[in-house]
């Protein structure tokens, strides 16, 4: 070791002297500079990256920033709530030109992605309704597969599962955790709303707690102006006169997607496109 050591410095030494500085050969730049101390009258010689070199640091730091995305995305992937059926749906697998109700929502969604920020700035959501099996769930898995492959935090989930999610919060005791998840809901960037309406509200008490729930939900998302897209068998008059929604929710709904409500109809894709993502 030391050897290889008084071997390097001779080397250094002899460098110096000549004022030769070592080339590297691939790239024809010195990979050595010389420092000068004049004050201690010393000279020595230290090391500089060449091309090559900082080519390589620089793909290693591509490489690590690559794979830090890769994680975050499957992280926020992970708390997505995106069930299986919808986890691979996405702008580019989706078939269009089947239906033209369809395409016109898809294509809206498709520039919604593309301008996510702006949206996401404006607080401008999205409302799809229409008839069972026409593609709603469908497109806004795309849209929240597109916007977590760009890093952007999603949730996609119904009112059934909140509602099992915050009596599950009561039933462990954990108060805070309660809170917790309200804010989840309220401070994510996107939240789509699937299947609004399927629950029927009435005035008995049990709906009264589902009734409350919902509109918190929607008034935390509004008065935080945060995008919320929505998917539902009925038009926002029908969740009102049909199905019983408070018409206080409903009327911010109708404000937090004003110029973005799309009606899919025709046939159902179900049977369509089985099993071909
Ligand atoms: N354009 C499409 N390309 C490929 N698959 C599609 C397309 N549209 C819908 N599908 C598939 O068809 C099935 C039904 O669509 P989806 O679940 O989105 O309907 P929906 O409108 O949400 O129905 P519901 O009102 O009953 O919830 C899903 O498996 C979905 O992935
Ligand atoms: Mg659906
Ligand atoms: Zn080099």
């Amino acid at each position: 070791m030391e050897a290889i050591a008084s071997k390097n410095q001779g080397k250094f030494a002899q460098n110096i002297r000549n004022r030769e500085l070592e080339i590297c050969k691939i790239c024809g730049e010195p990979t050595q500079y010389l420092v000068n101390i004049p004050l201690m009258n010393k000279q020595f010689l230290a090391h500089i990256n060449c091309r090559c070199e900082r080519e390589k640091l620089e793909i290693q730091r591509e490489n690590e920033l690559k794979q830090e995305k890769l994680s975050k995305i499957a992280e926020l992937k992970n708390l997505s709530l995106i069930s299986k059926r919808y986890e691979n749906v996405s702008l580019e697998n989706t078939q269009t030109g089947h239906n033209s109700s369809f395409d016109k929502a898809f294509e809206r969604c498709k520039r919604y992605c593309e301008n996510h920020q702006k949206v996401y700035e404006n607080g401008n959501g999205i409302y799809l309704f229409g008839a069972k099996g026409s593609g709603k769930t469908h497109v806004t898995a795309c849209i929240a597969n597109e916007l977590l492959k760009k890093c952007v935090p999603v949730l996609l989930t119904n009112l059934f599962e909140i509602s099992k999610a915050v009596k599950s919060t009561f039933q462990n005791g954990f108060h805070e955790s309660e809170q917790e998840f309200f804010e989840r809901f309220e401070k994510v960037s996107f939240l789509i709303f699937d299947d609004l309406g399927v629950e029927t509200f009435t005035k008995n008490d049990r709906d009264t707690w589902l009734q409350t729930l919902l509109f918190d939900l929607i008034n935390r998302r509004y008065n935080a102006k945060k995008p919320t897209i929505f998917s539902s068998n009925y038009s926002l008059n029908e969740l009102v006169n049909l199905r019983g929604i408070s018409d206080r929710t409903v009327d911010r709904i109708s404000e937090m997607t004003s110029g973005a409500v799309f009606k899919f109809d025709g046939e159902s894709m179900r049977s369509k496109f089985k099993n071909i993502i």
